[in-house]
């Protein structure tokens, strides 16, 4: 390391030591903080807590401090809400005051400080954003113009597979080729386009950069340099790739997709009764001066990772409950062959007429969370909760997941029971009408998405059952469900080899 820098790091070090303690000082007279492990100077709670703070580890300290608790994680306040009042507090009593949004070194990078709309604060900026997206992607209309283009994108699914020997024998890993379907979902409804195959190039090249995207921004490596900002000089070369791949990134979805889509519009010179894409509209924004060219990006890169891998989890751990639960399998298939008739393909109107199977889809968010902590919140200013002040620019923490899994709240909720939705829970919906269950927030920052991810989810998880028998590998009784966590998802760690037997009908 070279010398100029350790000298001045050490001296900041010293610096930011006095700093803290002066400060820690001043505010232990002021502030009534929430409970929590006591900190240390310039680490806070960090070397007692480590880095991996998934849904799991921040329950048992839930079940040690209580239904609110502070980390201080070096210089950076994170307060952890595991109970319904409180979260309700959160989410809808004071939306507005804990309804911004922290970022950090990183997503600072991938969101150009904000320029995009699930990561700004609460403002002008995020309500124009919001209403912007909101005709493209967030109707009952934007449904019934693209569920025919779904059920195609599983039907193929279900063709592809039949169509692969190995598929009925050993067995295959099944999310590849729902990667590519949820992919042609989303593209179809923001360009009009579909990839053809697993192996067009543009497809990999875009899977790749996202996937690069996803693991810089959900790791844990770059704490340090987050949480202590005399340490970020540390982390220059992992920034320098974050803001490589973020240039590559917005130039791919520009180039390939928001360029070649103006040349069409402007080719065909669109009129009003055209069936217009949702970029058509974001881009009318544009030239409408509501939005800047960076904003129109900054769109496509957020549908990119809150709308295809959220919803590829959700399935993928769909099928491993049902692989594991033969059955609920069993259960699902029947419902589906007496409301429809056998052999007769699960469509979006016919998914509210199958109460077993929107049962499945909500017990696999329940359970399997793909968001568990929420998107993080945050406070601009001071604020109250639970009787404590929360610092400024706190970073609030919904633990989800354990709201939906407290025992107190939920019977066996350790169970995959889809059951408990018709029966003891029939009130319960995914929309945030309870506040034990939240698997797409609720509220302002809620997940506007949920409309396009419930039936696509049901479609998807229908079509598989109703054409397939899905099973382990052969010598294996169950799939492997352990967990893998990041900064706040909720993936499968395994992606499974299963074994998918046609039925005949
Ligand atoms: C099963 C699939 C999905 C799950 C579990 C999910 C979950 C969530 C959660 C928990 C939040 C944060 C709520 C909060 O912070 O209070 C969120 C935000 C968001 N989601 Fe989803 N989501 C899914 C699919 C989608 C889809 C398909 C789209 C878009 C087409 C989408 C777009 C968004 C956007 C734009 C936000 C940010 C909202 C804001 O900050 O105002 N999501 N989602």
């Amino acid at each position: 390391m070279d010398l100029v820098l350790l000298e001045k790091t050490l001296l900041g070090l010293f610096a930011a030591i006095i700093v803290a303690i002066v400060v820690s000082k001043l505010r232990g007279k002021k502030f009534k903080l929430p409970p929590g492990p006591i900190p240390v100077p310039i680490f806070g709670n960090w070397l007692q807590v480590g880095d991996d703070l998934n849904h799991r580890n921040l329950t048992d300290y839930a079940k040690k401090f209580g239904e609110i608790f502070l980390l201080r994680m070096g210089q950076r306040n994170l307060v952890v809400v595991s109970s319904p009042e409180l979260a309700k507090d959160v989410l809808h009593t004071q939306g507005v005051e804990f309804g911004s949004r922290t970022r950090n070194v990183v997503f600072d990078i991938f969101t150009g400080k904000g320029q995009d709309m699930v990561f700004t604060v609460y403002g002008e900026h995020w309500r124009k954003m919001r209403r912007i997206m909101t005709v493209p992607f967030f109707t009952n209309k934007v449904v019934q113009q693209y569920r025919h283009g779904w059920e195609a994108e599983v039907a193929r699914v279900v063709e592809d597979v039949k169509k692969n020997p190995e598929s009925s024998t050993n067995g295959i890993v099944l999310r590849r080729r729902l990667q590519l379907m949820m992919y042609n979902n989303m593209y179809r409804i923001m360009f009009d386009y579909r990839f053809e195959s697993e192996d067009d190039p543009l497809f990999n090249k875009l899977k790749a950069l996202n996937g690069e995207r996803s693991r810089l921004a959900q790791s844990f490596e770059y704490n340090y340099g987050d949480f202590i900002p005399i340490l970020r000089p540390f982390l220059r070369g992992y920034l320098k790739i974050c803001k490589e791949v973020k240039e590559r990134r917005l130039q791919l979805f520009k180039d390939h997709f928001v360029d070649e889509r103006k040349k069409l519009a402007s080719a065909t010179s669109m009129d009003s009764n055209s069936l217009k894409c949702a970029i058509d509209h974001i881009l009318e924004a544009q030239q409408k001066g509501e939005i800047n060219e960076d904003n129109v990006l900054y769109i496509v890169e957020n549908i990119n990772v809150a709308a295809i891998e959220t919803t590829l989890w959700s399935i993928e751990w769909g099928i491993a409950e049902l692989v594991n639960h033969p059955q609920v399998q069993r259960k699902l298939r029947q419902e589906i062959d007496t409301v429809l008739g056998p052999g007769v393909q699960v469509t979006e109107p016919d998914t509210h007429k199958l109460p077993y199977l929107q049962a499945v889809v909500k017990e696999t968010l329940r359970l399997r969370m793909a968001v568990p902590l929420l998107v993080p919140h945050m406070n601009l200013n001071e604020a109250k909760l639970g009787g404590y002040d929360i610092p400024a620019e706190s970073k609030i923490l919904v633990n989800a997941w354990w709201l939906a899994n407290n025992p107190e709240n939920w019977r066996k909720p350790e169970e995959f029971r889809p059951e408990r939705f018709l029966e003891e829970e029939s009130k319960v919906d995914a929309n945030g009408n309870d506040f034990r269950y939240l698997p797409f927030g609720v509220g302002r920052r809620s997940c506007p998405g949920i409309i396009l991810a419930l039936p696509i989810l049901a479609i998807t998880l229908g079509h598989l059952v109703q054409n397939f028998e899905l099973l382990p590998p052969p010598g294996q009784s169950k799939i492997d469900t352990a967990e893998k966590g990041g900064q706040f998802s909720l993936q499968i760690l395994k992606h499974s080899t299963i074994v998918l037997k046609p039925r005949s009908l």
